[in-house]
């Protein structure tokens, strides 16, 4: 009898329960209404009296033994079913979405570093401005062609109103308030009048920058700018000034960087002249520190512009400037590693 106990223990023990069925087959044969126990408990008549006791324990035991292993089961069983239905463990993982930021970002970004790191701030200012801020106080006269509605758009109800041209306004109002000496930046977007094609847009986003004091010089701005180059293009750019003009700076240069592709040898990139032109320059005109309340007898000062979108196309290779406002994200993904 107590052979048969032993048996049925390590029958109970070994019975592999692998779903549904075999949990149904083992919860018949041991714990069915006809289950093999119910035999022990019948068979328990010839077992001599004195030993009745320890053999109904361990029937009891085992039958413990297969209630407690049947219940393990169940468990299991059920969280593997309620997994089946919601969750597949097999399946691999949702992939995060990451966005990036815009290559236009990146670069003004940079140039704002480039600058903050010799003590230039950030300027803001806004983009709906008056005829005063985007041309009088620039030294813009009365006929200069940018003040024509082909070249800027200006508020149909009250025509003294306009969108900046350039950021150059910010700088007439950090004049006005500011105390010197001046240092500053002024990143934004402006508007120009432009039918769009892959040379012209009729917004784009500028950084100029002024830097006013007692004695600043032309050698002050060159420097400046040759520092600037070398930080956005690399240790091995050149730089070269072209004579130029506009009315806000006197005496006024345009900059070419050398073409980092051919260094000055000639390439398509360059259209075989070996230099890039990255921005205008120039010293600040007396009549414009005059018309924001700066005496130009003791201070002076320099100021320069540039264009981000053009700053991008030379850095990434870019030929066509309405990439950069399109929002393709097969193109803007593959600066997804650049910041
Ligand atoms: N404001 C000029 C432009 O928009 C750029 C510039 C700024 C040129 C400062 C010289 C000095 O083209």
């Amino acid at each position: 009898m107590e052979n048969k106990i032993k048996l049925l223990s390590e029958q109970i023990e070994e019975f592999v329960i692998e779903g549904k069925e075999s949990l149904e087959k083992f919860r018949i044969q041991y714990l069915g209404s006809k289950n093999v126990l119910k035999d022990l408990f019948t068979e328990i008549k010839t077992v001599p009296s004195e030993n009745r006791k320890t053999v109904g324990q361990l029937i009891n035991g085992i039958k413990n033994q297969a209630q407690e292993k049947f219940d393990a089961a169940g468990a299991i069983k059920e969280v593997t079913e309620e997994s089946n239905s919601t969750l597949d463990l097999s399946l691999s993982g949702d992939l995060n979405k990451l966005g990036s930021r815009h290559p236009l970002s990146i670069v003004n970004q940079q140039i704002i570093d480039i600058f903050s790191k010799i003590g230039f701030n950030v300027s803001e200012g806004p983009e709906v401005e008056d005829d005063w801020h985007n041309f009088s106080a620039l030294n813009f006269t009365d006929e200069h062609p940018a003040r024509d509605m082909q070249d800027t758009f200006f508020i149909e109800k009250n025509p003294d109103w306009l969108l900046r041209t350039h950021t150059s306004s910010v700088q007439i109002r950090v004049m006005e308030g500011a105390e010197l000496p001046i240092r500053t930046i002024t990143p934004g977007r402006v508007y120009r009048n432009e039918a769009i094609s892959a040379r012209a847009h009729c917004f784009f986003h500028q950084v100029e920058g002024i830097y006013i004091d007692k004695n600043v010089s032309f050698a002050d701005l060159k420097q400046t700018i040759d520092y600037f180059a070398k930080e956005m293009f690399g240790e091995r750019a050149k730089i070269r000034l072209r004579p130029s003009y506009f009315p806000f700076t006197e005496p006024s240069a345009e900059v070419d960087v050398s073409c980092s592709l051919c260094n000055t040898k000639g390439c398509n990139v360059c259209k075989y002249t070996g230099w890039l032109e990255i921005l205008g320059c120039g010293m600040i005109d007396p009549n414009v520190l005059k018309s924001a309340g700066i005496d130009p007898e003791e201070y002076s000062g320099f100021a320069f512009g540039m264009g981000v979108e053009r700053m991008a196309m030379l850095k990434y290779e870019v030929k066509d400037l309405r990439m950069w406002s399109e929002n393709d994200v097969r193109f803007l993904d593959q600066f997804k590693s650049a910041w």
